[in-house]
């Protein structure tokens, strides 16, 4: 990934700090098929520090109640806990207020969410969605259900070769009847970085908002909504080390205050009568039924690990694992990269001549190796390659050099089987 942080190249993550952190995650001790697991399946979700299994166990163990609704010890604790973690991914966010912290399922309900509420409010007859031709589905069909049944249409902003947004194409496509741009930060799929301000800032230009979705970048990389502007920022909790379940939705305290409700019950209220309901505040307005609150908690601990090791270094020590590993894989013979866009996360997909990527993925696995092959909910992506699948490995920074080489390793064997 490329560091944003010039002072963080100094304070560049050791061999030794990897091999502590580590010693953190109870998984990466484990081997699979007889050899040591090799986890390069990060984009997909990563592994869990002990911290946060233990905040789990914890909750359950010794605060487990209601929150919001007692008067009781435990749920004074159970919600200071729940509360203490919105502010906690306040500030991994750089987000104003706790209130513009929702907690939702994850990056798909996020996106569900705004979709079902400002789309269905401000989305009409014959106005235009932006969205980009390297969107995971989960940010291309709620548009395309609410486009459906509002008759709106759903424009896609294509890429060039290595992966890139066509910058041009998009200010062009930015009329009076966009409604809004959707798009993400860093693509699953092929690693892009996209220049997401720039996105912002010509959207906003036009009285356009933008919802970013952070899904890979929040783990990776520093990030901060006030200073990307953006109206909605959306990412979930199982990959930025916290458990499944639980993901955020930010959204400015205007935008959230103007939008309806999405889901009716609990919590959600002031008060109820037969003939009327007054909504509750935010953040609660969004917040419907019973959380998932030992997900929340256990969230705000995932955050305060990485946040303890400093996001700029875990981006700069990706960097130098994606930049290793770009060296080893393109020397490989009959291997191509697919997206090798000039600013990257680190991940690696790739197709091979000889192989398809399943079987790639399978004979890395009988190596204790893994790596998510498919079409990575981004099948108009792949169509674009004119590609079906790829193999990617996907690092994170308990990844290691030696990793990447057992990695190079097992391709070599893929070759042996195929050749
Ligand atoms: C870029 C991107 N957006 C959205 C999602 C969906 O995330 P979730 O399944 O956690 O809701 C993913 C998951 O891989 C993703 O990579």
């Amino acid at each position: 990934m490329t560091a944003n942080n010039p002072g963080a190249a100094q304070n560049m993550l050791s061999s030794q700090d990897v091999a502590r952190i580590r010693e953190d995650f109870p998984l990466l001790r484990e081997t699979v098929n007889g050899h040591p697991l090799v986890y390069l399946d990060n984009a997909a979700t990563s592994q869990k520090p002990q911290v946060v299994i233990d905040s789990l166990v914890n909750y359950y163990t010794t605060e487990n109640s209601n929150v919001h609704r007692g008067v009781h010890t435990l749920s004074q604790l159970a919600t200071e806990d729940y509360e203490s973690s919105r502010g906690k991914i306040r500030r991994l966010l750089n987000a104003e207020k706790d209130e513009e912290i929702i907690f939702v399922r994850g990056t798909t309900e996020g996106i569900n969410l705004v979709a079902q509420t400002f789309g269905r409010q401000n989305i009409g007859q014959g106005d235009e969605i932006i969205i980009s031709c390297m969107e995971h589905h989960s940010n291309i069909v709620p548009w395309q259900m609410l486009c459906e049944e509002r008759g709106a249409a759903l424009k896609v902003v294509p890429i060039n070769d290595t992966g890139e947004l066509q910058m041009e194409e998009y200010e062009a496509m930015l009329g009076p009847r966009t409604k809004l741009v959707s798009m993400l930060q860093i693509s699953n799929a092929l690693g892009t970085i996209n220049p997401v301000k720039q996105v912002v800032e010509l959207a906003h230009s036009r009285g356009v908002p933008v919802l970013l979705d952070g899904a890979q970048a929040a783990p990776h990389m520093p990030v901060d909504v006030r200073d990307l502007d953006c109206d909605f920022y959306v990412f979930s909790g199982h990959k930025l080390y916290g458990p499944t379940g639980i993901g955020v939705l930010y959204g400015k305290t205007d935008m959230l205050n103007g939008m309806p409700p999405f889901q009716g019950g609990g919590d959600m209220i002031k008060s109820v009568t037969f003939e009327k309901t007054l909504y509750n505040d935010l953040p609660y307005k969004f917040e419907a039924g019973t959380p998932n609150i030992a997900g929340a908690i256990a969230l705000g601990t995932a955050v305060d690990y990485v946040t303890n090791i400093g996001l700029d270094r875990i981006s700069a020590y990706e960097n130098e694992l994606l930049e290793y590993g770009t060296e080893c894989l393109s020397s490989i013979d009959g291997l191509r990269l697919i997206g090798s866009a000039s600013h990257k996360a680190a991940i690696l997909s790739f197709v091979m001549d000889k192989a398809h990527p399943h079987d790639i993925g399978t004979i890395l696995d009988s190596q204790g190796i893994a790596i998510r092959t498919g079409h990575h909910c981004t099948q108009p992506l792949m169509d674009r390659f004119g590609i079906a699948a790829t193999a990617r490995a996907s690092m994170s920074f308990y990844n290691t050099k030696d990793e990447v080489d057992a990695l190079v390793k097992g391709i070599d064997r893929v070759i042996e089987v195929f050749s």
